[in-house]
């Protein structure tokens, strides 16, 4: 009988694996059944806008994480599929940072041009996965949401791509359930319009306070308070923003932090990440870390060391993500097709704590961008995906980093070159801070 092989997600991650499958098939090879379990009615993962917060039409948790106005926030050459460039599927060069459904529209152009929708059980979460060392194969249980059935099959390999970015991190503050006003986390923040002429406090210093809290500059926030746990995030911030330590308390609208000031505010924002949530894998199968480069289980970071049939795709923090989950998609192919023999697991275990260790020394962005780099750089060594200049995207992060630095609320006004095409991108043709319109019509227009 044919292998079997399940992917749960059809997010980028998900996506990457079907499309390395029928690449190798386009190109002669005898591959597996591939059967992709999509929960959402669609493809393209947390790029697939919803409006729905807390549970979804049929009742389970909103896997959706993205809000209205999201940009991309950092240049789309470091994101580029090597296989298939911004330029095929828009026709000519664009801009360097396009909205969220710019992007969820190149992301379905290369897997509608691979025509692998077919392999997609969409509206289909899986519920359980469970590996038998009798027969030697995983059970995947899934819960068809159109029939309303719950069914079980059989598979020889099960690919984890179901994301990291969905289930909130949400702490406890002294006071906090008797603020007098709108508390959310962000993943389930959706319009910044909500927060027009309001005063917000943003907790976190990462990308979804630095992003959440530009929207709302943008969309008109009164002012914005950003308080952080371990370090300020240190940009030229306009007038109204400023950062302070630790939120310790709170007392009807007022926030105390860790420094002895306060302020009152209108709504607290959470943006203190994500868990690492596989509430559908047996013990056995599941992978429990924090967001980190390295989270250690996974030999090249894909292949879990205690079972080797089973995969997870894009499971890193993420500098690189689109190239990168390609990259560990075709590598995970190549490991089921049999064209990479995997070693002990002794040997594997210790490959990955020599990535830790590496981990464990980085001092800075920049230094996780070159250590992600070089993880890529040996994914892509060791398959036929096409090789392209990781170098340059790493130098094309750093010049991202620079332009930040220069000026947060301008940064994505920058072009940078295509690392895959050579081909300059051309300016977009409205500030970042005056597009208000974030559609794909929008900002493909031509002025
Ligand atoms: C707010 C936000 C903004 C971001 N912005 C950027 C950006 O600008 N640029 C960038 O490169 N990256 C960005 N990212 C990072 C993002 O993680 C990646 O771009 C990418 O979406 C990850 O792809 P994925 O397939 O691993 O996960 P996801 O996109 O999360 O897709 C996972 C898929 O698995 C499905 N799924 C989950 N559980 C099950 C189940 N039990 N059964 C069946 N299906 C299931 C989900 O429905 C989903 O479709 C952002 C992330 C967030 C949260
Ligand atoms: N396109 C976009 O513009 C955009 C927008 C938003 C998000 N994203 C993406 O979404 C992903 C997730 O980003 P994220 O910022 O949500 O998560 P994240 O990068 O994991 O950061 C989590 C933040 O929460 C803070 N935190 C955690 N627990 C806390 C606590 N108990 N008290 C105070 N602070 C706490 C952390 O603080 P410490 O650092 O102090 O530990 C950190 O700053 C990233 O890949 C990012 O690129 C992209």
């Amino acid at each position: 009988m044919k292998m079997r092989v399940a992917v749960i997600g059809a997010g980028p991650s998900g996506l990457a694996q079907l499309r390395a499958f029928q690449s190798a098939a386009s190109k002669g090879a005898e591959i597996p059944e591939i059967v992709c379990f999509e929960k959402q009615s669609d493809w393209g993962g947390l790029w697939n806008y919803t409006w729905r917060t807390g549970t979804d039409e049929h009742g389970d948790p909103v896997h959706g994480s993205m809000y209205r106005y999201l940009w991309s926030n950092g240049p789309k050459e470091c994101l580029e599929f090597a296989d298939y460039t911004f330029e095929e599927h828009f026709g000519r060069p664009i801009a360097s940072y396009p909205p969220r459904a710019v992007l969820w529209d190149y992301i379905k152009g290369r897997v509608e041009k691979a025509d692998v929708r077919q392999w997609v059980r969409f509206n289909s979460p899986v519920r359980m996965v469970t590996y038998s060392e009798v027969t030697e194969k995983f059970t995947v249980t899934v819960h068809d949401r159109t029939k309303d059935v719950v069914y079980s099959e059989e598979f020889d390999y099960v690919v984890v791509a179901s994301g990291h970015f969905s289930a909130p991190n949400v702490p406890h503050f002294e006071g906090i359930e008797k603020f007098a006003g709108r508390v959310l986390h962000s993943h389930d923040f959706r319009d910044a319009l909500e927060f027009k002429d309001k005063d917000i406090l943003l907790i976190g210093r990462s990308y979804s306070a630095e992003d959440i809290g530009s929207q709302c500059y943008k969309y008109g926030a009164k002012s914005i308070t950003n308080s952080y746990r371990s370090r300020p995030m240190g940009f030229n911030w306009p007038e109204n923003w400023e950062e302070v330590p630790l939120l310790m308390r709170v007392e009807h609208k007022t926030c105390h932090f860790k420094d002895g000031t306060s302020k009152d505010v209108d709504a607290i924002i959470m943006c203190t990440g994500y868990l690492h949530h596989f509430p559908f894998l047996s013990e056995d199968l599941r992978l429990k870390t924090d967001n980190r480069l390295w989270p250690l289980g996974l030999y090249k970071g894909i292949v879990w060391e205690n079972n080797p049939k089973l995969f997870y795709i894009g499971m890193q923090d993420q500098f690189y993500t689109f190239n990168m989950f390609d990259a560990q998609a075709w590598f995970a192919r190549d490991v089921i097709l049999g064209r990479i023999k995997l070693p002990s697991k002794e040997e594997m275990m210790a490959d990955s704590q020599r990535w830790r260790d590496r981990e464990e020394q980085l001092q800075d962005a920049e230094q996780m961008i070159w250590f992600q780099g070089d993880y890529t750089q040996e994914l892509i060594d060791a398959t036929d995906y096409p090789e392209f200049d990781i170098e340059a995207v790493n130098q094309t992060f750093m010049e991202w980093e620079h332009h930040k630095a220069e000026d947060i609320m301008g940064f994505r006004n920058n072009a940078y070159r295509s690392l895959m095409t050579g081909t300059m991108a051309p300016p977009h043709h409205t500030p970042w801070l005056e597009a208000l319109d974030d559609s794909l019509e929008a900002y493909l227009v031509e002025k």
